[in-house]
């Protein structure tokens, strides 16, 4: 038996018990006559006492021991003089009678500890050891369990657990696709999955009418703090179901992990429309837990000279209450944020509504008191309250006064961490016109379903068209997005010709879905939550690195492994792969 008790289990109650524990060697000691050494295991921390006095042979062998040797430890449990309340275990200590070594360590390259010394490179090269440090245990111990509760909520709601491969045919969700050659067709590839959409939709034409999966996907698309190159989702299909049962559906999932995570009710989620979203934050996943709408002042501001604002498409303030002291300094520092090369924007303008009621502008020799009063009426402002004001053209100018919105939530402190916001965010625009390629394409995916009463714009004024599709944000994160799919072949294969594909390339590429759509299709749709994601969101924590075991770096290498690397000649000749770099 290598252990009794693990170490983060024994407390006062278990005083006089002789004891086997195992575990790494944290830290040791050496007071002369006594010899303290704390071994770790992933429940925790036990203190073990060394007594030279009374088995000098036992006490040389620990003296010996070196950070991060696994041992074996025999001894009595006795109650500590010196308590420590910090840790669960912190009432007592192993009197040692017995240590084995069962494996020596080298000198780990940082310290295993929550504060570690160890650099972000170093920690993502020796992963393995940086799991050991509790903080990042914590955190894969944590994903556990929302998974679990994930397939609790589910499986409770009569959902199956259907998995679907990997070595697949591309699906076209935007992003490239990572491929894999095959070596037993010459020249021909799989790709691997973004997402096993088309998969569960097959699922719903075969009858399973509640699937889910919690699964990789995999993704070759520039990285950032919540992107992976895989990643796994929470993925989910309903067939015979409306918009609205999806909605209630997964809503009641997100509160279950709240509950039983967090202990967090969650009220009833609010809804927004896209188009509102986007003109009241500049974001399709506003983050609600502050104010700061947007204030569209065209009416008010255009036609007194001021050329910058008569020039603009869309002239914007938000108000940032009680704001009105910030200094010169503060301003500058806002205004060289908006001026970014990333932001953009070309200036920033203020108006101050002082404590004493005076107003205050950047542009006070274009307007009067008179005028810029209609401004601070038109946002609200009450005295001590700054009004920021950035013009240009209208996407791009609510796309910059997001940012600068959740930069001041952040100086600001009002985007707390303790505080979770989600949000509906509904009825997306079906398409969108991508420039360079000069044509639309579909928002979400080609099976997302247009809004009935939106079909008859297709061909006339498209970025009308809305799409039964939806999005969860929560805290201004998108955790997950989903549709209603067609289910109609005509339906269909005319949105693939509003994308552009011959019929021919349709049914090259997705020639099974449309001949499975001629074999009942029941009125389907789904989402799928981004598990990584939700994770880091239920944390307040922006990386999703952190909520995976083995995570790719920013520029999507595994240190650990060295990964991508060069494979030999034998295996690309095997391949039918000519070229190396
Ligand atoms: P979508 O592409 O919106 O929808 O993805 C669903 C959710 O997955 C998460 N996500 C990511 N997480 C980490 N790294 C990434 N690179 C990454 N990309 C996406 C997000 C996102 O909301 N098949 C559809 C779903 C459906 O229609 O049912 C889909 O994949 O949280």
């Amino acid at each position: 038996m290598y252990r009794s008790h693990t170490c983060g289990e024994l407390r006062i109650t278990d005083v006089n018990k002789n004891v086997t524990l195992s575990g790494w060697v944290q830290t040791s000691r050496n007071f002369g006559e006594l010899l303290f050494i704390d071994i770790r295991d992933r429940y925790g921390l036990t203190q073990i006492v060394f007594n030279k006095t009374e088995n000098i042979d036992l006490f040389t062998q620990a003296n010996q021991l070196g950070r991060e040797f696994v041992v074996q430890i025999k001894g009595k449990v006795v109650e500590r003089s010196n308590k420590n309340p910090k840790n669960p275990t912190g009432e007592i200590e192993i009197i040692a009678n017995d240590l084995n070594v069962l494996s020596a360590s080298k000198l780990p390259p940082f310290t295993i500890e929550n504060n570690t010394d160890g650099g972000d490179d170093i920690r993502m090269q020796y992963r393995y050891l940086d799991l050991r440090r509790g903080e990042v245990q914590e955190k894969i111990i944590f994903r556990h369990k929302v998974g679990h509760e994930v397939r609790n909520y589910l499986n409770a709601n009569g959902f199956l657990d259907i998995e679907t491969p990997f070595l697949i045919k591309s699906t076209p969700e935007g992003a490239r696709d990572f491929v894999v050659p095959s070596r037993m067709n010459p020249g021909q590839f799989y790709a691997l999955p973004q997402s096993p959409q088309t998969f569960k939709q097959l699922l719903m034409v075969s009858g399973f009418d509640k699937y889910y999966q919690i699964t990789r996907c995999f993704r070759d698309e520039d990285l950032r703090a919540d992107r992976q190159p895989e990643f796994t989702q929470i993925d989910c299909e309903m067939a015979f179901v409306e918009q609205e049962d999806i909605l209630n559906m997964f809503e009641g999932l997100i509160k279950h992990i709240f509950k039983t995570i967090k202990n967090i009710d969650l009220p009833d989620f609010p809804r927004m429309q896209y188009d509102d979203a986007m003109r009241l934050y500049g974001s399709d996943k506003p983050d609600l837990r502050f104010g700061m709408q947007f204030n569209e002042m065209n009416d008010i501001v255009k036609g007194k000279d001021f050329k910058v604002f008569d020039d603009a498409e869309l002239i914007i303030g938000i108000n940032a209450e009680n704001c009105a002291n910030f200094t010169r300094k503060q301003l500058d520092e806002l205004t060289d944020f908006v001026k970014r090369p990333q932001i953009g924007a070309t200036g920033l303008i203020y108006l101050r509504y002082n404590e004493d009621g005076t107003l205050k502008s950047s542009v006070d020799k274009f307007y009067n008191e008179e005028e810029l009063k209609k401004w601070a009426v038109s946002a609200k402002m009450k005295e001590g309250d700054l009004l920021l004001v950035l013009c240009g053209k209208a996407e791009k100018v609510r796309k910059q006064m997001n940012e600068l919105r959740l930069e001041l939530g952040n100086k600001l402190g009002l985007r707390k961490a303790d505080e979770f916001k989600p949000l509906w965010v509904l009825d997306f625009p079906l398409l969108e016109y991508i420039e360079e390629d000069n044509r639309w394409f579909a928002m979400h995916h080609p099976f997302t379903s247009p809004k009935k009463e939106d079909i008859e714009f297709l061909y006339t004024d498209p970025a009308r068209v809305r799409a039964d599709a939806y999005d969860l944000a929560i805290n201004g994160v998108e955790v997950g997005g989903g549709s209603i799919r067609i289910f109609d072949k005509q339906l269909q294969a005319k949105m693939f010709e509003r994308l552009g594909f011959s019929d021919a390339e349709a049914q090259k590429q997705f020639g099974f879905l449309m001949n499975a759509f001629e074999y009942g299709a029941p009125p389907h749709g789904g989402l799928a939550f981004g598990f990584d994601r939700l994770c880091a969101v239920l944390n307040s924590i922006e990386s999703i690195r952190d909520f995976i075991a083995f995570p790719k770096n920013n520029s999507g290498r595994d240190v650990m492994l060295d990964s991508p690397s060069t494979i030999d000649e034998k295996q690309l000749k095997e391949l039918n792969i000519n070229t190396t770099i």
